[in-house]
């Protein structure tokens, strides 16, 4: 019989209290609760152009060498949107999805399974990961080290269960000046969302007040679980710490984040399935030209620090196996 720990989706007022003080409490009740709606929520999907997203993040900071790594470990995968994706680009044969929320490790077996991948999957923490040392080729993270209490304690462990020669990948972080300006637009950009579509003309665009409520509850623990935004050149010396060879981080999105947080936070205000896929690719398009300008002009004039994300990467010594 499976010991694994079974989802909680609907976290008593009790235990969200309780989460206030606790971060690991509250990611486990936050992406619980959120799991069902996640990949829409984030507009994910395991198609062409989250496949080329996935992979274009993990060539920006680690190149092509090394493709396909054999096995590969993603820590707070959620829904699998990277590891899967990088698995479908070819970055990887086999692999294992891990999160603190068990509703996202089912999420996640789930959309491996339907996508025919080589995955398993369990609970973990990525201060103590549950895998003996020298276990993979790679591990991936899209958009977890933030939510980690103790970011060096748990890149230590990553090197732990690296393969010497093996390398880690951790993409989607968001700096500190990034950080500031996103939240700004996207608080500005629910609020009026949410104000236009009071409007009877807009009443269709409107999501059930009952909706509206749990996600602004949900907010109150997202200000919870979001501990940390990085500095690159403090990243860098925090993974070196951990005992990381040639750790690198390499920042991205300027422009393309500041349309990119209005675009998600207008969609999550919302009803789902209501902007439909012509939506979805205009503003993936439009994405795509900002981010050509971050990565082509923009990154020469403009300090790293200032892009909204930072991508993470280094290897672990020692004679490849
Ligand atoms: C912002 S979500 C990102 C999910 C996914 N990687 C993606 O990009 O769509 C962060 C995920 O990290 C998980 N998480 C938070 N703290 C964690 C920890 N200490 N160990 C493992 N996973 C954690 C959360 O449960 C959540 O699923």
């Amino acid at each position: 019989m499976s010991t694994e720990p079974l989802p909680n989706p609907h976290a008593t007022a009790e235990e969200v209290e309780a989460a206030r003080h606790d971060a690991k409490l509250a990611n486990v009740l936050y992406h619980d609760w959120e799991a069902g709606s996640y990949d829409d929520k984030w507009s994910i999907s395991y198609d062409e152009r989250c496949i080329t997203y996935a992979a274009d993040r993990f060539r920006l900071v680690a190149g092509e060498t090394g493709w396909p790594y054999g096995r590969a470990l993603e820590l707070g995968s959620g829904t699998g949107f990277f590891l899967l994706n990088l698995m479908q680009a070819g970055v990887a044969t086999s692999g294992s999805v891990t999160d603190l929320s068990p509703g996202m490790v089912q999420a996640a077996l789930r959309n491996a399974e339907h996508l025919g991948l080589d995955v398993d999957g369990r609970v973990a923490d990525a201060e103590r990961i549950p895998y003996d040392d020298g276990t993979f080729d790679l591990v991936v993270g899209h958009a977890v080290l933030h939510h980690i209490p103790d970011v060096e304690l748990a890149l230590r462990e990553v090197l732990r269960v690296l393969k010497p020669g093996g390398r880690f990948v951790f993409a989607g972080e968001p700096t500190r000046i990034g950080d500031a300006y996103a939240r700004r637009l996207g608080a500005a950009t629910w609020k009026a969302t949410t104000t236009l579509t009071r409007l009877p003309v807009l009443q269709g665009w409107r999501r059930p007040q009952a909706e509206l409520d749990e996600s602004s509850r949900a907010a109150a623990l997202e200000a919870v679980v979001d501990i940390h935004v990085f500095d690159p050149a403090e990243l860098e010396d925090t993974a070196r710490r951990a005992g990381a060879m040639g750790a690198t981080v390499v920042t991205e999105e300027f422009s393309a984040a500041m349309l990119g947080w209005p675009v998600r936070t207008f969609e999550a205000a919302v009803p789902p399935g209501k902007l439909g896929m012509g939506w979805a690719m205009f503003a993936y398009r439009s994405w795509q030209r900002l981010s050509w300008l971050d990565q082509n002009v923009l990154s020469r004039v403009v300090p790293r620090a200032w892009f909204y994300n930072a991508l993470v990467t280094g290897t672990k010594g020692g004679p490849v196996g």
